[in-house]
């Protein structure tokens, strides 16, 4: 009936059952995290390499992996981290500001928007055409050790 027993030498089968089903619930979440829309683009990652957190210092990656002149999206953080230049890394909101599309690849120094075609500067997040006209949001990150992570 209580919580409280599980401390006992010997567990109740309440709790066991209790334990089993939290690990189902685990599993099944677990099963279906990094479905949302990623496909379409190798710039497109869903999370998995930092804690799961959003924000507050989860490792979004390494500078290694963000090409030069080009960029990474992070579904899960809605974060397109950019690299415009060599050994500079930016970071924009990958939610596109003319309807809201996740922005998918970055290529020679131009982020795209799949929906209508949007284009942002990758150094920037200035809106260069297609019909958004607002830039993308810049975030804040922090470079330390070759790791990028949201500030
Ligand atoms: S939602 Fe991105 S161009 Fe329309």
């Amino acid at each position: 009936m209580n919580a409280s027993q599980g401390s006992q030498a010997r567990p109740g089968r309440r709790s066991v059952v209790a334990a089993v089903g939290a690990v189902g619930v685990t599993a099944a979440l677990t099963a279906c995290g990094g479905s949302q829309d990623t496909g379409g683009s190798d710039t497109v990652r869903p999370a998995g390499s930092g804690d799961g957190a959003n924000g507050d210092g989860a490792v979004l990656a390494k500078t290694s992996d963000i090409p030069e002149g080009g960029g990474m999206v992070f579904a899960d953080e809605g974060v397109v981290v950019t690299q415009p230049t060599p050994g500079t890394f930016k970071a924009f909101s990958s939610k596109c500001t003319h309807q809201g599309c996740a922005v998918k690849g970055v290529a020679d120094g131009v982020i795209k928007c799949p929906c209508h075609n949007s284009t942002f500067d990758a150094t920037t997040g200035e809106a260069t055409g297609g019909p958004a006209t607002v830039p993308l949001p810049e975030k804040p990150i922090r470079v330390e050790n070759g790791a990028i992570t949201l500030a």
